[in-house]
């Protein structure tokens, strides 16, 4: 288990304790959590070109303060490079949207297993290093049981979230957890700006699916709203459109690299 250095992660000091930990220690902890069909992968500058043009677009279509969501946002890291690029009077609130933000964490020993708020093992550390493959997969047959054992022994969990912790302390930014596929009514109407990026893909997502959340971005969207989707690739170049909301539909404003993947069921 410690024979690779790839699998150190420390995800009691980063989510518990809330220390700050090294650039490639958090990449790595992020790119191995697993939320249903996708992943939590993230990284730091990941969309630095993209926030250079977002800014441009709102400087020329808006004069007044404007709220922006973020949807699928993993640690955050990706939303607060986006805060710190914005010109701040600009800015009303961001909102961050995750399915799954929350999580709790039981330490046992030099165990740490780190569970979803519904009791899906996510992750297992021992001694600082993340075990993979068969050691986690045999945890992971037992992760109901292993709750019960917690129990038993009156291990309490300790529930925190996956946030970095700089973002926290930002008054205009809010998080919550959202669905795309199910966002809650009372946000209709609500934005100026909705970003999403690296979730609305077709490797994660049928295109029913994809349909469906393009809806959902509509009917949270105010007129006149700039949506951006944008797919990072695995040579990281984000291959992203920008678009505007003009009487209810969707109008493409630019492409970057080609364009996002799933345009054409955008416009
Ligand atoms: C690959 S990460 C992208 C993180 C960040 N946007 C970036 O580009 O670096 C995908 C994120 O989408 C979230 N996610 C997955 N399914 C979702 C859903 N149905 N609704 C909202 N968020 C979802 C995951 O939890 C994860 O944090």
């Amino acid at each position: 288990m410690k024979s690779s250095n790839n699998f150190y992660t420390d995800i009691y000091s980063f989510f518990v304790l809330k220390k700050k930990i090294n650039k490639v220690r958090m990449e790595n902890i992020f790119s191995k959590l697993k939320i249903d069909s996708t992943f939590k992968t993230t990284s730091y500058n990941r969309t630095n070109d993209l926030n250079i043009k977002l800014k441009k677009h709102i400087t020329k279509y808006f004069t007044k303060k404007i709220t922006l969501c973020d949807i699928g946002i993993s640690s955050g890291q990706s939303t607060k490079e986006l805060y710190d690029h914005l010109d701040k009077n600009k800015i009303n609130y961001i909102y961050g949207f995750d399915k799954q933000i929350n999580i709790k964490i039981y330490k046992l020993n030099n165990f740490v297993f780190l569970y979803s708020l519904k009791n899906e093992l996510m992750m297992v550390e021992y001694d600082k290093y993340c075990l993979r493959f068969r050691y986690f997969y045999f945890f992971k047959k037992i992760e109901k049981l292993l709750i019960h054992m917690f129990k038993y022994m009156n291990i309490k969990f300790k529930k925190t979230n996956v946030l970095i912790p700089d973002l926290e302390k930002i008054t205009k930014c809010k998080f919550f957890e959202q669905d795309i596929f199910d966002i809650e009514k009372k946000y209709s109407n609500s934005f100026d700006v909705v970003r999403v990026t690296n979730l609305l893909n077709y490797s994660y997502f049928s295109k029913s699916k994809l349909k469906k959340a393009i809806v959902n971005i509509n009917k949270i969207s105010k007129e006149n709203c700039i949506v951006l989707i944008n797919r990072t690739t695995n040579k990281k170049k984000n291959t992203a459109s920008f678009f505007r909301k003009r009487r209810g539909k969707f109008e493409l404003l630019e492409d970057i690299n080609g364009g996002s993947e799933i345009k054409d069921l955008i416009i």
